[in-house]
């Protein structure tokens, strides 16, 4: 089917009263009342026409039991794939997931033993060192380093922690959240080479595929070698390119038969391996018929990404946008106010009123930073960057004020 809708992502969409976790769990999550939501990684934007149609073909069927993927769901998934990524997978190596965050957590059940360590790089998606903790294993930490405004992997510190006698997985992001790096090629072959050589198993959480700015390449790690493509778990979904979350489908891609045979048992023996009706339809229709809506949409953040730099250099000079090369969050630096993270947080959440991604979430390196979603409407963003700029003016005011004044 062929879309050639316009897209308008600029008409606000109220999303309150549909139980959506940015909007309507704000109050319970912070705390406080009448805060600009613009956390949780999920957009404030319509999925694409064939999308909402498809489930609604599916919603008039009126019979919603048990539900499997069948061979629609894998050739979309692996056209888009081959199309979008260069990468030609086989039918075999999909395993179905209801999401990327129960498939990390297969994974770490799967290829590690209690008390084993994992590796990842903080600061980074918090549910990782969820994953690793509340399964009691160790966090090996690699933290990335940051030069010249930009975020690198540190390879010495990554293969002292590969060497531990303990580590047997690492979990790495890419694109990544929340830093926004597009891996390159030549530090996505260090890091193989370096896993490979110690027998690590690693699991690729590539949901921000789709999402990468012009100007950089997604290069899936599976892809670096054949080595790579034997240690790894790739785990994707179109939930964050299309706005799915709540629809609650992934999958796993896994070529080794014994790593897919021990992922799939723990998937089994946790009752999730099958599909919900709507998930499969939904995602389906995005891979096969999704394209020009997100072509639009890359442009929009694109748009958005203009306007909160030049936002925050004229309104905001305290604070340092990290460049995203992918993700539609942007990962900003508030260090220079010298504010303790208690007391940033305070200035966000209680001055400002937004509610935003605090940066000590993504781990001790995150300190300093918050991070912004900017999947939503300019004029929401631009109210949240008002909101902000406000606070901190009266912030800098009050600590320019002579004591006894
Ligand atoms: C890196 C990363 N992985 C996984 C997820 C969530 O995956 P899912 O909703 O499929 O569990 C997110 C959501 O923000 C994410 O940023």
């Amino acid at each position: 089917m062929d879309d050639t809708t316009v897209y308008d992502f600029d008409t606000v969409i109220d999303r309150r009263g549909t139980a959506a976790v940015k909007w309507d769990l704000v109050n319970r999550l912070f705390g406080m009342d009448d805060l600009l939501p613009l956390w949780v990684a999920d957009m404030d934007f319509a999925s694409p026409q064939p999308v909402i149609d498809a489930l609604m073909r599916r919603a008039q069927h009126g019979v919603f039991g048990y539900t499997a993927c069948m061979d629609g769901y894998y050739d979309a998934a692996i056209s888009w794939m081959r199309e979008r990524h260069g990468w030609q997978l086989e039918k075999d190596w999909l395993v179905f997931c209801p999401g990327v965050v129960p498939a990390f957590n297969m994974a770490v059940q799967a290829f590690t033993r209690p008390g084993g360590g994992v590796i990842i790089q903080q600061p980074v998606y918090y549910p990782f060192m969820r994953s690793i903790l509340a399964n009691g294993r160790r966090i090996l930490n690699n933290p990335l380093r940051l030069s010249c405004g930009r975020y690198e992997m540190d390879f010495e510190d990554l293969a002292r922690k590969a060497r531990d006698p303990d580590a047997t997985l690492m979990i790495l992001c890419s694109p990544h959240n929340p830093v926004g790096r597009v891996w390159t090629r030549h530090e996505l072959e260090q890091l193989g080479a370096i896993c490979c050589e110690n027998n690590i198993t690693v699991v690729a959480d590539e949901i921000h595929a789709d999402l990468v700015l012009p100007g950089f390449r997604h290069i899936p790690f599976a892809t670096i070698s054949n080595d790579c493509l034997q240690a790894s778990i790739t785990c994707t979904s179109p939930s964050k390119t299309f706005n799915l979350a709540g629809l609650h489908t992934a999958h796993a891609v896994i070529s080794d038969p014994e790593k897919r045979e021990a992922f799939s048992s723990v998937l089994m023996n946790s009752g999730l391996q099958w599909p919900n009706a709507f998930g499969t339809v939904a995602h389906e229709a995005a891979y096969r018929s999704g394209g020009p809506w997100l072509a639009q949409l890359l442009v929009y953040l694109q748009g958005n990404l203009q306007f909160l730099k030049a936002f925050i250099a004229k309104h905001l000079p305290q604070v340092q946008v990290i460049e995203p090369e992918a993700t539609y969050l942007v990962w900003l630096d508030f260090r220079a106010l010298g504010l303790e993270w208690r007391e940033l947080k305070a200035l966000m959440q209680e001055q400002a009123r937004v509610a935003l991604d605090e940066g000590y979430i993504f781990g001790h390196e995150g300190r300093g930073f918050e991070r912004i979603n900017i999947a939503c409407p300019r004029s929401i963003l631009r109210e949240c960057l008002e909101r902000m700029a406000e606070a901190l003016r009266r912030h800098v005011d009050t600590a320019d004020t002579p004591a006894g004044l």
